[in-house]
């Protein structure tokens, strides 16, 4: 027969002074989580029985985890990041605000501070004997007017599937760059076309996903901060036509509305045009992208 003490009144009392509840110093905000943390843990300890070796072998997998720098990774993988995204987008529909590029999730590879450039720039440092890809389109309000001076702030990944920053091999801001829209609200950016990220395979996500029986690739992609004063920051992604992870993507990234059709230049080029349209924004917290913490490149 299980056994469960979780819900007694003397193990209730226990968690709630572990958790702070009841003295005045500390954060209120974080007792209640962390008091829920300790609850709802307790109840999956006993739901599930869960063994003391299941629970040790857990604790050393967060360290693990954590000594990697993958639980972003981890978030991304087991789609807690893209149900934030549905989560936004039920709260969305529900106060009205509808229309405009789908969002989708940001990953943990961002690095802030990228060179700002105005109308155009070139991402690649010329190392990378990728395809030439020229990236183009508008930034755009829902009824379809040019937004100038809007900033596109894009990331992406070399030949490799690995990002500057996270990979030393890479010069600085490599395949990063932030451009200003010119006074027809468009960008152009020269670069390479991105290869799909991998888990790196000897990582602790990937380990979690091999006991899933899932694979850790993902599509070749593009990643956008889009923002304009007066417009909703827009996290997003264009996910590249014709990958074969397009719609198998292990962070769950690729939306409808973000696929990015790739048309082939003369001389081997490939171009990929996309506009991106904002919402307004209600609120002025609504013009700027979430305080989660990021990397910034120093040196
Ligand atoms: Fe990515």
């Amino acid at each position: 027969m299980t056994v469960a003490i979780s819900h007694s009144p003397e193990v209730q009392a226990f968690f709630a002074k572990a958790a702070g509840v009841g003295n005045d110093q500390g954060n209120p905000r974080l007792k209640q989580i962390v008091l829920r943390i300790l609850q709802d843990s307790a109840k999956l300890i006993e739901d599930l029985a869960i063994s003391d070796d299941e629970f040790w072998t857990a604790v050393d997998y967060l360290n693990r985890l954590g000594s990697r720098n993958e639980a972003g990774l981890l978030m991304a993988g087991l789609g807690l990041e893209h149900f934030l995204d549905l989560l936004s987008d039920a709260r969305d529909s529900q106060a009205g605000h509808t229309g405009g590029t789908p969002r989708t999730i940001e990953g943990p590879l961002y690095v802030a501070g990228a060179p700002l450039c105005e109308g155009e720039a070139r991402l690649d440092d010329g190392r990378d004997p990728g395809q030439p890809m020229l990236l183009e389109g508008q930034v755009l309000d829902l009824a379809g007017q040019p937004l100038a001076g809007a900033i596109v702030d894009v990331w992406h990944a070399n030949t490799q599937g690995l990002y500057s920053y996270f990979d030393s091999g890479q010069s600085a801001y490599n395949l990063r760059r932030r451009i200003v829209t010119d006074a027809q609200g468009r960008y152009r950016a020269y670069s390479i076309v991105p290869s799909g990220y991998g888990c790196p395979a000897d990582g602790p996500t990937q380990a979690c996903l091999d006991q899933l029986g899932r694979h850790g690739q993902r599509p070749a992609h593009i990643h956008f901060f889009i923002s304009a004063p007066g417009y909703r920051h827009l996290t997003t992604q264009i996910n590249l036509a014709g990958d074969a992870y397009l719609w198998d993507d292990f962070a769950h990234a690729t939306r409808d509305g973000l696929v990015g059709e790739v048309e082939r230049l003369e001389g081997g080029v490939a171009r990929v045009v996309f506009d991106f349209c904002l919402q307004p924004a209600a609120h002025a917290d609504d013009e700027q992208r979430s305080q989660r913490p990021r990397a910034m490149q120093t040196a």
